[in-house]
């Protein structure tokens, strides 16, 4: 059954002076949710935000909360952050080894938020597999985390495929997938086609001299690109 493409714009790449001007644009313009990306200065060589602004998002937007967190001791921090109003808590799978990914699922359930789990481009996707089954959303990363406005790395949507596949052989058929880094009116389409739910857009949205008409295009070219590839008997 067609389900339409849920755009997730990044605050990233909004006016932070204006954050609340922003957060109203992007949901009058139909967003599906407010991606908020949280970057430790050491899982990634970025610094952003944090809890107390987590808080106040939380108090300002009506769509869910899409909190995406790049640091290295998520297990410590991810209670914080659903306290805090995060609706979708995604941790990443390279800050959490063996038994310790599995438990962040847990926590991230137990404290009644949405599980999500990233991979990195260049990180084995065999990575998810211990709790792919228990996820709400996997994250498709096609940059390397750390900064909004980077390039599309080509050949992200095969990986986007891939989880597809994984999460349908665990039986996980309700597990979304995310893809975060370059997505735009040009690339939207090819992660779409490859069974792509949710689309992370900081530049192509904020960047835009129309961010409102930007989000909608992106939209209509992911919804066209799920059509067609239901049709072909795909997603
Ligand atoms: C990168 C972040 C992204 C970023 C996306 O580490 O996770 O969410 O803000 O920005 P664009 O869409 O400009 O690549
Ligand atoms: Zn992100």
């Amino acid at each position: 059954m067609f389900k339409p493409v849920a755009i997730a714009p990044s605050i990233l790449s909004a006016d932070f002076m204006n954050l609340g001007r922003d957060i109203a644009l992007i949901e009058e313009a139909g967003a599906g949710y407010v991606h908020v990306d949280v970057m430790d200065g050491h899982f990634v060589p970025n610094i952003t935000i944090g809890v107390p602004h987590v808080r106040q998002l939380h108090g300002l937007a009506s769509i869910p909360l899409d909190v995406h967190l790049m640091v290295s001791n998520p297990l410590e921090e991810l209670p914080w952050f659903i306290q805090a109003g995060a609706d979708v808590l995604t941790v990443h799978a390279e800050s959490l080894q063996g038994q310790w990914l599995n438990r962040a699922v847990e926590l991230i359930h137990e404290g009644g938020a949405r599980a999500c789990v990233a991979c990195k481009p260049h990180t084995p996707l065999s990575a998810l597999q211990p709790v792919i089954a228990e996820l709400d959303m996997a994250l498709i990363m096609s940059v390397e985390p750390g900064f909004s406005g980077q390039s599309y790395i080509e050949g992200s949507e095969q990986r986007v495929a891939e989880v597809a596949a994984m999460a349908r052989a665990a039986g996980n058929d309700g597990m979304l997938i995310e893809v975060d880094g370059g997505i735009g009116e040009e690339t939207v389409g090819r992660v779409c086609a490859a069974g792509a739910d949710v689309i992370v857009c900081g530049n192509a949205v904020f960047g835009a001299a129309d961010p409102a008409g930007a989000l909608a295009a992106i939209a209509r070219r992911g919804d066209a690109a799920r059509l067609a590839a239901l049709a072909e008997g795909g997603c």
